[in-house]
């Protein structure tokens, strides 16, 4: 072949083959955004910043945070920590224009880990809230006491539409901050968060330092103590050290945060689940044995045939480890609990399964890939009218930094991953219609860089044709 022979055949081959790429993302139909950023470590703000701030006055408390307290939403638990004696467990409460104050008792517990002593640590449960209201409390009885607020839920009941947030992987860093902030300011105002794991990132620090859990709690305060957030454990609440004498997996999480999971019929803090507005949320754990005849396992078989979507249609599951992931990092670690639980949250139905573990944001398109059974080859995830959205919010912004490293090409059923720092608003309207939104860092509070409409799977299975239809945000 002569010289410009040959040139000609290359130049020919080389707009082949840049047509069949062009072709082959057009054919994926997900959107891999070009909004991709260095993958630099994120600082950890320093210990002397306004956010860690210790709450001046003899043994205040501190780490004031809440959550759910029970399976229905009239119950709320307390949890403060005091530093120098253990002081009052009470919590004195009273509804918004209402002369009656009324008062719990909660109980205190400390523990130890390798050479740190941890503060007094209070949990109280408060129970026959009355819904939808206004509630003050009080904590620090007898010494120096701060006061918060929070407001009930809204009760149970199929067109309560509620707004839900989604953070997960928050660490302490600037970023972590930039994503608390852009949450609490976010104009769709969410009303209680659903936090997917990884809290503190204390163990990241030499000797898993435990006093990065003390600090974290100041941080999360300015939220936690005024809506309750509802806890997956991560990896980074396992702390588990034999090296250093500590084997208890989840010492410290566990003295920390406690859940209403008895409420639920669960025999752990690590999966259990509520009912709140239009919504039943299932907490499922990541890192303790799931397989099948395992507590969890049974629990779960007993939970799902519970729900009722006629008293609260939305169905959402969220874990740490995604099920499905296409980014690098941590790639097909959450394929076991997938291969577990797939077929149930498609026969139950499911409408989202939130996730974090992953450093970034990924949304999946409605699918499944419950047909493989390892021979008979079909394992392509294919698309299921039945099947859960898979959204990965691990984007909190902790100091491991970004994970910027996507599987290529964009697989089939992934429509849009991220590497940035950010957040997720689950805004429930009705029964039928929630409206999801991804809020990256980098914008103003107001902008979603990824958006869907979800339509509820129960309610509303016959959706419009459109909304199958490859790359049509309408799911
Ligand atoms: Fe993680």
């Amino acid at each position: 072949m002569g010289l410009e022979l040959e040139k000609r055949a290359r130049v020919a081959s080389l707009v082949l083959i840049l047509v069949l790429m062009s072709l082959a993302k057009f054919v994926n139909g997900g959107i891999t955004s070009s909004y991709v950023r260095s993958a630099n470590l994120s600082a950890d703000m320093p210990l002397d910043s306004d956010v860690f701030r210790v709450p001046p006055g003899y043994n205040a408390p501190q780490q004031v945070h809440i959550t759910q307290g029970d399976y229905v939403g009239k119950g709320v638990i307390v949890s403060w920590v005091t530093p120098d004696e253990p002081g009052s467990n009470t919590v004195v409460y009273w509804a918004e224009g209402s002369t009656t104050k009324s008062s719990a008792e909660g109980i205190v517990t400390t523990y130890k880990y390798f050479n740190y002593t941890s503060g007094y640590i209070h949990h109280c449960t408060i129970v026959d809230l009355e819904y939808d209201t206004k509630y003050y409390y009080e904590v620090g009885i007898g010494n120096t006491t701060r006061q918060f607020w929070f407001v009930t839920s809204p009760g149970i009941g199929p067109d309560i539409p509620y707004v839900f947030g989604l953070i997960g992987d928050l660490g302490q860093t600037y970023d972590s901050n930039r994503t608390l902030t852009h949450y609490e300011l976010n104009p769709r105002k969410g009303q209680t968060l659903l936090f997917v794991g990884d809290l503190s990132y204390a163990d990241d620090y030499p000797l898993h330092d435990n006093t990065r859990w003390d600090t974290w709690g100041r941080f999360i305060e300015r939220n936690a103590a005024y809506q309750p957030w509802i806890w997956a454990a991560g990896n980074h609440e396992i702390d588990f050290a034999p090296e250093i004498g500590e084997s208890i997996p989840f010492k410290p999480y566990s003295h920390r945060f406690h859940v209403p999971y008895k409420a639920s019929d669960s025999t752990s803090p690590f999966w259990y689940s509520i009912k709140r507005a239009s919504a039943h949320i299932i907490v499922m754990a990541s890192y303790s044995a799931f397989g099948k005849y395992t507590p969890q396992y049974k629990w779960l078989e007993n939970e799902l045939p519970r729900v009722n979507r006629t008293e609260t249609p939305w169905l959402i599951v969220f874990m740490h480890s995604p099920l499905y992931n296409s980014y690098v990092n941590h790639y097909m670690e959450g394929e076991t609990m997938r291969v577990m639980y797939e077929p149930w949250f498609v026969e139950y139905k499911v409408d989202a399964v939130f996730a974090g573990h992953v450093h970034a944001y990924e949304r999946s398109k409605r699918i499944s890939n419950v047909a493989y059974n390892i021979v008979n080859g079909l394992c392509t995830p294919v698309r299921d009218p039945s099947a859960p959205v898979y959204i990965t919010v691990g984007d909190g912004g902790n100091l491991e930094g970004l994970a910027t490293h996507m599987t290529e090409p964009q697989p089939h059923y992934s429509a849009f991953r991220e590497a940035s720092f950010g957040h997720g608003i689950l805004d429930i309207k009705n029964r039928t219609h929630a409206y999801f939104g991804w809020h990256r860092n980098e914008d103003g509070y107001a902008v979603e860089a990824d958006s869907v409409w979800l339509y509820n799977r129960y309610w509303n299975s016959l959706e419009p044709a459109v909304a199958m239809v490859e790359g049509q945000s309408c799911i």
